[in-house]
């Protein structure tokens, strides 16, 4: 198998751990005020990535393209700034690197809509534009 699919799940897990020890440090501390960072880093970094991996997975031909290795930095890169950015946000009121980090995401996401209409999904769809 292509090894991107792996990149995108050792990343996925990564980031799952990390924000779920997150969350119970938040629970613990009954601080709550990170929350909104602890959920993007838990839906974008986990879940989304997650997807990513499980489509490129199904669809290795989609898999062996330039676009999907930038589609992988892209959105490791946009989950890298936009959780700091929102964190950064709540505690000092500074946005740019959360409105960085959207961007990112946005473009992450964005490249994933072209690569499935591109490639479509699964091995059937490999002959058609
Ligand atoms: C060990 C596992 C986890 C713990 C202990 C935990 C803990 C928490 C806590 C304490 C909050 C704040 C709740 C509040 O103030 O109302 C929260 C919010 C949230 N969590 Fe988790 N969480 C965990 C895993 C996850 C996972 C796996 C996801 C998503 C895949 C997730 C997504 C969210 C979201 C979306 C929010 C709300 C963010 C917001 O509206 O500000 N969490 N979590």
């Amino acid at each position: 198998m292509n090894a991107l699919p792996k990149r995108f799940f050792i990343s996925a897990a990564i980031f799952a751990l990390i924000g779920m020890v997150w969350g119970i440090v938040m629970s613990a501390s009954a601080d709550h005020s990170m929350s909104p960072a602890h959920g993007h880093l838990n839906l974008i970094g986990f879940v989304a990535m997650a997807v990513f991996g499980t489509y490129y997975a199904l669809t290795p031909q989609a898999a062996e393209t330039r676009l999907a290795q930038i589609h992988f930095a892209v959105s490791l890169i946009a989950v890298m700034v936009i959780v700091p950015g929102i964190a950064l946000a709540i505690a000092q009121g500074q946005e740019v690197l959360a409105k960085l980090g959207s961007v990112l995401s946005l473009a992450a996401m964005a490249i994933f809509a072209l690569t499935v209409f591109r490639h479509g999904v699964g091995t059937q769809h490999a002959q058609r534009g």
